[in-house]
């Protein structure tokens, strides 16, 4: 398995505090049959701003002491992306970090809301030839409300990444169900555990892999496996399973009324 979004790089943020806990979350992800993980520290969400040489440092760092202690798992260089005015700036000076090298940037906005200037933001990258792959939709209470807002970006350019947790009803049921909506309405690209602590928030992407393959079927856990191999070549996205191919389900509305003030 790929993971292209993880906090355990040591003392960066709010994932792994020191190397002991770095290097647990990787034994741990390892164990759960995690061969390659994309380190995603925050960057630029006002509390947290972690340079592309920093990263890149402690990367080799953790490489290093993955294979002295003979730990099957290859760190790669990411970071996680505030979504901000002067993103296209810092991206044109050299200053943000793309996953793995490629050609994919994971971007977080807020919780609350899209922000104004996204659908922008996702198209100019994309002239730039670079496709922005969106953290966490499932917990953005604007596109649980609206997902056609999401479905709009990802027509403009976007992926979108739901995590592990969100699927196996770690963040709780409604969280839950909204990560399972936007995989049954095609808006879901890859899996990721976003793992930030051994105990509190692990990986969880064996159980939820398992989960897709059981709830929407092997071809749809296939291909988030699948694209998650693609982004770390930084080769193109494969074509979705068929909207046939979905077991039916219905529910929407209610779950929309959930997210109403
Ligand atoms: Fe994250």
């Amino acid at each position: 398995m790929i993971d292209i979004h993880s906090h355990l790089l040591p003392g960066l943020d709010d994932g792994a505090a020191d190397w002991n806990e770095a290097m647990a979350l990787a034994a741990a992800a390892s164990a759960e049959g995690i061969t390659d993980i994309i380190a995603t520290p925050h960057h630029f969400d006002g509390r947290y701003n972690n340079s592309a040489a920093k990263v890149n440092e402690l990367v080799n760092t953790m490489n290093a002491m993955l294979t002295e202690q003979q730990i099957p798992l290859t760190v790669h260089s990411g970071q996680e992306i505030h979504v901000h005015h002067h993103l296209l700036n810092n991206w044109d000076n050299g200053l943000l970090l793309p996953l793995a090298g490629s050609k994919y940037v994971l971007l977080e906005m807020p919780s609350s809301r899209i922000p104004e200037h996204m659908d922008q933001l996702v198209y100019e990258l994309k002239l730039a030839g670079i496709s922005a792959v969106i953290a966490h939709p499932e917990r953005n209470a604007e596109i649980v409300k609206h997902p056609e807002r999401l479905a709009e970006l990802i027509a403009l350019g976007a992926y979108a990444q739901v995590t592990s947790h969100s699927l196996v009803g770690g963040f709780g049921r409604t969280i839950e169900r909204a990560a399972w909506h936007l995989c049954r309405h095609r808006l879901i690209h890859f899996i990721a555990s976003d793992a930030h602590h051994l105990e509190w928030r692990g990986f969880r992407m064996k159980e939820a892999f398992e989960r897709a393959a059981g709830t929407l079927g092997e071809q749809w856990s296939d291909y988030y496996a699948r694209n998650a191999a693609r982004l770390l070549q930084s080769e193109e996205i494969a074509a979705a399973p068929s909207e046939a191919s979905l077991p039916r389900s219905g529910g929407w509305d209610k779950l929309k009324s959930l997210f109403r003030q």
